[in-house]
Order: C-alpha cells, then sequence, then structure tokens
C-alpha cells in the first residue's frame, strides 16, 4: 500500500479528482488517499491557499495527486501551484501529449513531451511597480536550474527509447537568459551523444508544432514557453480534458495533475471530464510502481474513448462526468 496525499483542489477539481479516485480504486491501485484541502476557499479560511498541513503531508508521503487551483488574476494571492511547485522543489514538470483513439481532432500521429522547467523564469513572481505606469517583472534564469532540467529531459529521452529532444528558446532575443539555458542543454546534451538534438525559437516552434507535430519527440523548455507550449500541445490531441502530467523533484517527491485548470464555467455541474485527471493518476501509478494498475487505467480510458459513446461534451459527446467514469469502470 502506498500513502498518497490528495488534494481535491477548486472548481472541478473535486469531481475530476473522485472519479480518478473510484477509476483507481477498480484498477486495482494500492492506495491509502491522505486527502488535504487547498485552495482558493481554503485562503479565504486560512489566509494562504496552501496551509503547512499541505506542505507537511506531502512530504511525509513523498506523492500527491493534485486538483486544479483557482489563482485570482491580475491581484490577489499567489499562485498556489507555483506556491507548491516552489516550496516542494518540483523542478520538472512533465506533459506528455499523444493521439488518443476515437477522439475527433485534426491529427493522429501526435505523441510528444513536453518538459517544463519549473522553478523560475518570470514566475519567480518578482515584479514590481518602478513608477507609476511603469511595471518591471523579473525573468530569473539560473545555471543550476537549466542543467537539472536538461540532464533530466536526456534522462527521460534515454529511459523511454526516444531520440530526439528539442531545445525551445528566444535566445536571439534574451540573449543572455535564453543564451544560458541554451549552453546547459548543450551541455546536458555531451553525456547523451545518441540522442539527436535540436534548438528550436520558440514562435517557429508553435507554427512547427501546429504543421508537423510528429517531428517532436522530447521538448525542452523554460517556464513560461511551457506552460504555453503544453496548452498548444493539448489543443492538437483534443484538448485540455485529455492531458496529464508530472511534477518531479529531487528525493522522490512527485506530485500529479492534470493540465487543466478548475474550469469556473463548468464547475459543479457534472460535465467535466476526468480523463486528464485519471491519466495522471495512471503516471503516478507507473511512477510508484504500480505499472498494472497503471494499464489497467489507460486500457479502460482508451477503450471508452475509442468507444465514442460515453464522452463527454468537450470532446462533442453528451455523457456526464458519472457517466464516463462508470463507463471506464465498466471497461476495466
Ligand atoms: P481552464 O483549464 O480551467 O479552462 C480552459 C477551458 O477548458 C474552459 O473552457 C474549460 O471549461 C475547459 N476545460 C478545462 N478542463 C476541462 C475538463 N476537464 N473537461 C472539460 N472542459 C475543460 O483554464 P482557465 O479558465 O484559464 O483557468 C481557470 C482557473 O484555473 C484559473 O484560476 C487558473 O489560474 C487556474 N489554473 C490552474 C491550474 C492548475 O491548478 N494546475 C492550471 C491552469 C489554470
Amino acid at each position: 500500500m502506498q500513502k498518497v496525499t490528495l488534494i481535491p483542489g477548486d472548481g472541478i477539481g473535486p469531481e475530476v479528482s473522485r472519479a480518478a479516485v473510484r477509476i483507481v480504486e477498480a484498477a486495482g491501485g494500492k492506495i491509502v488517499w491522505e486527502t488535504v484541502e487547498a485552495g482558493a476557499e481554503v485562503a479565504i479560511k486560512n489566509g494562504t491557499p496552501v496551509p503547512d498541513e499541505v506542505i507537511n503531508s506531502i512530504i511525509t508521503n513523498r506523492i500527491a495527486l493534485k486538483g486544479p487551483l483557482t489563482t485570482p488574476v491580475g491581484g490577489g494571492f499567489a499562485s498556489a501551484n507555483v506556491a507548491l511547485r516552489k516550496r516542494l522543489n518540483l523542478y520538472a514538470n512533465v506533459r506528455p501529449v499523444k493521439t488518443l483513439p476515437g477522439v475527433n481532432c485534426r491529427y493522429d500521429n501526435v505523441d510528444l513531451v513536453v518538459i517544463r522547467e519549473n522553478s523560475e523564469d518570470l514566475y519567480s513572481g518578482l515584479e514590481h511597480i518602478v513608477v507609476p505606469g511603469v511595471v518591471e517583472s523579473l525573468k530569473i534564469i539560473t545555471e543550476t536550474a537549466c542543467m537539472r532540467i536538461g540532464k533530466f529531459a536526456f534522462k527521460y529521452a534515454a529511459d523511454n527509447g526516444l531520440t530526439k529532444v528539442t531545445a525551445v528558446h528566444k535566445a536571439n532575443i534574451m540573449k543572455l537568459a535564453d543564451g544560458l539555458f541554451l549552453e546547459c542543454i548543450r551541455r546536458a546534451h555531451r553525456d547523451y551523444p545518441e540522442i539527436e538534438y535540436e534548438e528550436l525559437i520558440v514562435d517557429n516552434t508553435c507554427m512547427q508544432m501546429v504543421m508537423r507535430p510528429e517531428r517532436f519527440q522530447v521538448m525542452v523548455m523554460e517556464n513560461l514557453y511551457g506552460d504555453i507550449l503544453s496548452d498548444l500541445a493539448s489543443g492538437l490531441i483534443g484538448g485540455l480534458g485529455l492531458t496529464a502530467s508530472a511534477n518531479i523533484g529531487e528525493g522522490g517527491v512527485a506530485m500529479f495533475e492534470a493540465v487543466h485548470g478548475s474550469a469556473p464555467d463548468i464547475a459543479g455541474r457534472n460535465m467535466a471530464n476526468p480523463v486528464a485527471m485519471t491519466l495522471s493518476a495512471a503516471m503516478m501509478l507507473s511512477h510508484i510502481g504500480q505499472p498494472e494498475a497503471a494499464n489497467r487505467v489507460r486500457g479502460a480510458v482508451e477503450a471508452v474513448l475509442a468507444g465514442g459513446k460515453s464522452i463527454t461534451r468537450d470532446l462533442g459527446g453528451t455523457a456526464s462526468t458519472t457517466e464516463i467514469t462508470d463507463a471506464i469502470i465498466a471497461a476495466i
């Protein structure tokens, strides 16, 4: 049995978390859940969206499954997601994006993974008003973090039998910051000469992803580019309802979550697609050494999507969150 911290989260979070937990249990996942609350409602009660209890639970259990957390736009408290990633030093965000059977979308051959540096860049939150009407926002790039993510990306490629890594950057403009990033990724590549390596400017990358997504395997990039390009990648395979992610730290700490947010427009209406959260739970099962349960979850999700009957509205169907969850459990 593995003890796992469960953070249901805001908006659609509790609905998709409940679905994922039911599916993991049906698949024979040997998990003892420890539920703790974080997010916007917790911030109103406690003054912080991430109470120490949450951090302590994850540090103790080392593994967490997290629902989306709402961040107020333009003011209010700082992002609880960024706070969690920073406080737990979850430096690598891994977002696999693969065409799923039966999902109606523009491509049938996408199989890439976005590896996003998770700890710095413009997400350092260092902003200030210089004089009224002028704001300075600091982009922090360090050799330590770039080397760490570079090594992670090449190791990920090697461990998963992948043959190509693309570093995404804007070093033509940010010559120092993105220049340092590229220099570190090149250094990391030296240990993996058998892996093909290329560098691509971020704007060109967006165009290439839309035109020829099959040319990418592992894509490594700074925090902001990774945030944006992983949503773009989700769109290539049918949307945010389908894409899972892992936040990996040092010393075995890892937090798994869907790429999507709290979707306030559909929250509480039993309409959310639980597949992204469920596939995140499958990534977690693989990570903690329960690959059979992980494969059962993935197989059942794929069977239900391929069947095309019990699919949610974001995929063109009419099924509720509960109906697709029941169908996945039946397929298991
Ligand atoms: P969002 O991902 O919540 O929603 C974008 C669009 O995708 C919406 O139309 C939504 O209905 C749809 N969508 C998302 N997930 C879906 C699902 N599982 N099934 C069906 N449709 C789905 O992004 P948005 O609206 O920009 O952000 C809402 C809140 O979520 C914000 O407070 C934001 O800060 C937060 N957020 C949190 C994240 C996290 O916890 N990791 C990640 C992204 C956003």
